[in-house]
C-alpha cells in the first residue's frame, strides 16, 4: 500500500470507528458488536503502526493515552466559565423567579436540568477537529487538560461543524465506576476517594493521560462558550443543536412555564435521584430564551438567568460505640465504625469504614464519640465528623493494633501505602475472605455456600483452602447445626456443577491480585486453558489487549509460586475444569442473531440464572441493558414479568421467553 492509499484507507476506518463509537458511548446503541469494532480498531492500528507520519491526536487510536505530560499549561477562556448561584429552598426559587420576572417585564420559560456533580470543562473544537480541553480553574484560568479529556469516550474527536465552537460541560465518574475504584484501591491499601466529583477530577489531573483512559469517565454537556456563528435562538435549542452534533446531552430536561412547575420538577429529582446511575447534587434552572439570558445579563460572579438548587445533603447524628478491624482477602486490616443505627438517606446505617487510622487522627474519632455521618455521594456511609461539645471525658482513643488481629503476626505497611497489611499467607481471615470469595457470584457461583455457611465450614475446620470445599463429606456436613440432608445434597450438587464451570470463573475466584472479572474473562478467552496461562511469561501476557504491566506481573508472580501451582493441579486432580468454555474468539460468529443487538432480561428464568443468559448473548455480540426504551431490539421475559414487560408491548418490541433463547443459543 502506499501513502495515498493507506490516507483514504485510515480516513475510512475513523469514520467508521467515530461512528461506532458514537452509537455505543453516547447513544447507548451499538450498530455492531464489540468484536467488530475491536477487529476495525485493529486494522487502524496496523495501518497507523506502518505510517506513523499519519497519526493525528484526534484519531480513534488515541484515546487510549499518549505519553505522559510534565505539567498542565495554563488556558485563557475567552469567555469565561462562571459559577452559578445557589439556592437552597422554595423560598430561594420563588425570590429568583421575582427577581427575573421583575428584570424581564415580559413571560419567561425556564429549563431545568440535572446538576451533575462532577467538574465543568470546556471542549473546544476547530475545523470539526476537537482541539483542546481545558478545566474551569479560578473562571478566567484554567489548565489544559486536552490528554485527559480525549480518553473519555463519549467526547466526539470530530464533529460536523467547522466554525469554531466550545462548548461546556460536566465531566463525571459513573457510580460504578466509582465503586469498583475505590475498592480496587482499598485492596492496594491506598487511599479511597471520598465521592465521585474528587475521583473524577483526581483523574482528570493525572498527568499520565493512561490513567484517565481506565477511569471510565464520562460527560454531559450543557453549554455553549465561545461560538462565533451561534444563531440559536434558546437555550433549549442549543441542546438539541449540541446533541445533533453528536455529543452527549443529559435527557433528563424540561421546560417550564413558571416557578411551581420547577419546584415540581426539584422535587420529583429529591426522590428519583437514587435511581440515576451517576450523581447529581441539585437541579440548574435557566432562562431558555438568549435575548432574555442577555437583557438580565451577569452579577461580579454569576449570571442573573440561571441558579442551581442545592439538594440538603442528608446528615445524622448516631453514637460511635466500638471501631471493628477486619482482614480483607488480600491482608489489608481496616477499621470500621460500629454505630448505634439510624437512618440516612433512605437506609439505616450501623457501620462506617474509617479506611485507615491516618483518616482516624485526622478526624479525631473516639470511641464513645458523638458523631455526624452522611453518606458520601448517597452511597457509602461516612464519619463527617465529631461533636467534640458532646464528650463527656470518658471517650477512648483508638490506635491500630501492630500485630493482625486475626492471626497475631506482625502488621506491616508497605511503602507507599497508607494501609497495614498481614502478609502471612496462612492468616486464617484471609483464608476466610478468600473462600467467600471463590464461592462468589461471579466467582465459582455455588449455590447455597454464602458468607455464613463459608464461616460455619471453617469454624467447624471442614474448609480451610479452596480445594477444601471439593472434599466435603456428606456425613461430616450432616452434622453440622442447621444442616438437613436435602440441603446438604442441594450444596454438594452445586459444588460439583461447579466443577464445570469455565476457565474465566476460575480464573477470578483465585483472586490474583488485579484480575477482576472482566480481565479474568479476557484472559481465559485469550489462553483457553489454564495450563497455557501459568507458562505465559510477561511479555506474552501484555501483548494481550486490556493487560496492562501492572496485572500481567502480578500474573507471573501468582503462578510462579509453587504454592500454587500445587494448588492447580490438585483442583485438576479433584475434577476441575481448567479450560475456557466459552464461545472461542476465533469461533465468534459474525452473524449471529445478537449480533448488534441491545437486549433486555426481565422475569424469573429457571433455565439459566441471569449472568449466564447475559454472558452468552454477549459472546454473541449481543448487548445487555436495564431498562426498556426504544433501543430495545429483544426482551426475553421468564415468569411473571412485570413492567418491562408491559413496556416493551407499548414499544412494540420483540419479546421472547426463555426456551425460545435456549433454543436461539442452542443453535
Ligand atoms: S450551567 C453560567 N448546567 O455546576 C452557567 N452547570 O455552579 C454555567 N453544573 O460550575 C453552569 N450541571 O460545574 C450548568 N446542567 C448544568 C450543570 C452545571 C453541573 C456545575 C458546573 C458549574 C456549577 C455551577
Amino acid at each position: 500500500m502506499n501513502l495515498e492509499q493507506a490516507k483514504a484507507e485510515i480516513k475510512q476506518l475513523r469514520e467508521l470507528l467515530n461512528k461506532y463509537n458514537h452509537e455505543y458511548h453516547v447513544l447507548d446503541q451499538p450498530s455492531v458488536p464489540d468484536y467488530e469494532y475491536d477487529k476495525k480498531m485493529r486494522e487502524l492500528i496496523d495501518l497507523e503502526e506502518a505510517f506513523p507520519e499519519l497519526i493525528t491526536p484526534d484519531s480513534p487510536t488515541q484515546r487510549v493515552g499518549g505519553e505522559p505530560i510534565d505539567a498542565f499549561e495554563k488556558v485563557q477562556h475567552t469567555v469565561p466559565m462562571l459559577s452559578l448561584g445557589n439556592a437552597f429552598s422554595e423560598q430561594d426559587l420563588r425570590d429568583f423567579d421575582r427577581r427575573v420576572r421583575e428584570g424581564l417585564k415580559e413571560d419567561v420559560t425556564y429549563v431545568c436540568e440535572l446538576k451533575i456533580d462532577g467538574l465543568a470543562v470546556s471542549l473546544t473544537y476547530e475545523d470539526g477537529r476537537f482541539v483542546q480541553g481545558a478545566t474551569r480553574g479560578d473562571g478566567n484560568i484554567g489548565e489544559d487538560i486536552t490528554v485527559n479529556l480525549r480518553t473519555i469516550r463519549s467526547i466526539p474527536l470530530q464533529i460536523k461543524q467547522q466554525e469554531a465552537m466550545e462548548v461546556r460541560g460536566e465531566a463525571y465518574m459513573p457510580q460504578k465506576s466509582f465503586l469498583a475504584l475505590n475498592a480496587a484501591k482499598e485492596e492496594n491499601g491506598e487511599e479511597p476517594f471520598a465521592n465521585p466529583r474528587n475521583a473524577a477530577a483526581g483523574s482528570l489531573r493525572q498527568l499520565d493521560p493512561k490513567i484517565a483512559a481506565k477511569r471510565n469517565l464520562d460527560i454531559f454537556l450543557y453549554g455553549v462558550g465561545q461560538w462565533e456563528a451561534g444563531t440559536l435562538a434558546s437555550h433549549s435549542e442549543r441542546l438539541q443543536h449540541l446533541k445533533e452534533l453528536g455529543f452527549k446531552t443529559n435527557p433528563e430536561w424540561r421546560k417550564c412555564q413558571t416557578i411551581e412547575e420547577v419546584i415540581d420538577f426539584v422535587n420529583q429529582w429529591v426522590e428519583k435521584r437514587p435511581e440515576l446511575s451517576y450523581e447529581i447534587d441539585g437541579i440548574v434552572i435557566k432562562v431558555d430564551r438568549i435575548d432574555q439570558q442577555e437583557k438580565l445579563g451577569f452579577t461580579a460572579k454569576s449570571p442573573r438567568w440561571a441558579i442551581a438548587y442545592k439538594f440538603p445533603a442528608e446528615e445524622a447524628v448516631t453514637k460511635l460505640f466500638d471501631i471493628e478491624l477486619s482482614v480483607g482477602r488480600t491482608g489489608v486490616v481496616t477499621p470500621t465504625a460500629l454505630l448505634e443505627p439510624v437512618k440516612v438517606a433512605g437506609t439505616t446505617v450501623q457501620r462506617a469504614s474509617l479506611h485507615n487510622e491516618d483518616l482516624i487522627r485526622e478526624k479525631d474519632i473516639r470511641i464513645g464519640d458523638t458523631v455526624v455521618i452522611k453518606k458520601a455521594g448517597d452511597i457509602i456511609p461516612e464519619v463527617v465528623r465529631v461533636m467534640e461539645d458532646q464528650r463527656t471525658g470518658e471517650e477512648e482513643e483508638f490506635h491500630m493494633p501492630t500485630e493482625c488481629p486475626a492471626c497475631g503476626s506482625g502488621l506491616v505497611r508497605l511503602e507507599e501505602e497508607v494501609a497495614l497489611r498481614c502478609i502471612n499467607p496462612n492468616c486464617p481471615a484471609q483464608l476466610k475472605e478468600g473462600l467467600i470469595h471463590f464461592v462468589s457470584r461471579n466467582a465459582m457461583n455455588i449455590d447455597g455456600l454464602g458468607e455464613k455457611v463459608i464461616e460455619q465450614l471453617f469454624r467447624e475446620n471442614l474448609v480451610h483452602h479452596i480445594s477444601d470445599i471439593y472434599k466435603l463429606d456428606r456425613e461430616e456436613l450432616l452434622q453440622l447445626e442447621r444442616m438437613g440432608e436435602k440441603s446438604v445434597d442441594n450444596l454438594l450438587k452445586a459444588i460439583d456443577v461447579s466443577k464445570g464451570n469455565s476457565l474465566e470463573r476460575l480464573l477470578f475466584g483465585l483472586g490474583i491480585r488485579y484480575v477482576g472479572a472482566k480481565a479474568a474473562r479476557t484472559l481465559a478467552q485469550e489462553f483457553e486453558t489454564i495450563d497455557r496461562l501459568r507458562e505465559a511469561d510477561l511479555q506474552r501476557l501484555t501483548a494481550v489487549n486490556e493487560i496492562g504491566e501492572k496485572m500481567a506481573d502480578s500474573v507471573v508472580r501468582y503462578f510462579a509460586k509453587p504454592q500454587v501451582n500445587e494448588l492447580i493441579d490438585e483442583l485438576k486432580a479433584l475434577g476441575l475444569n481448567t479450560e475456557y468454555t466459552g464461545i472461542r474468539k476465533s469461533d465468534q460468529k459474525e452473524d449471529s442473531i445478537f449480533a448488534g443487538k441491545t437486549i433486555v432480561l426481565t422475569g424469573k428464568m429457571e433455565l439459566f440464572t441471569r449472568q449466564e443468559a447475559k454472558e452468552k448473548i454477549e459472546t454473541l455480540g449481543g448487548k445487555v441493558t436495564g431498562s426498556v426504551s426504544a433501543k430495545t431490539d429483544l426482551l426475553i421475559a421468564g415468569a411473571d414479568a412485570g413492567s418491562k414487560y408491559d413496556k416493551a408491548k407499548e414499544l412494540d418490541v420483540e419479546i421472547w421467553d426463555e426456551q425460545q433463547l435456549k433454543t436461539a443459543l442452542d443453535e
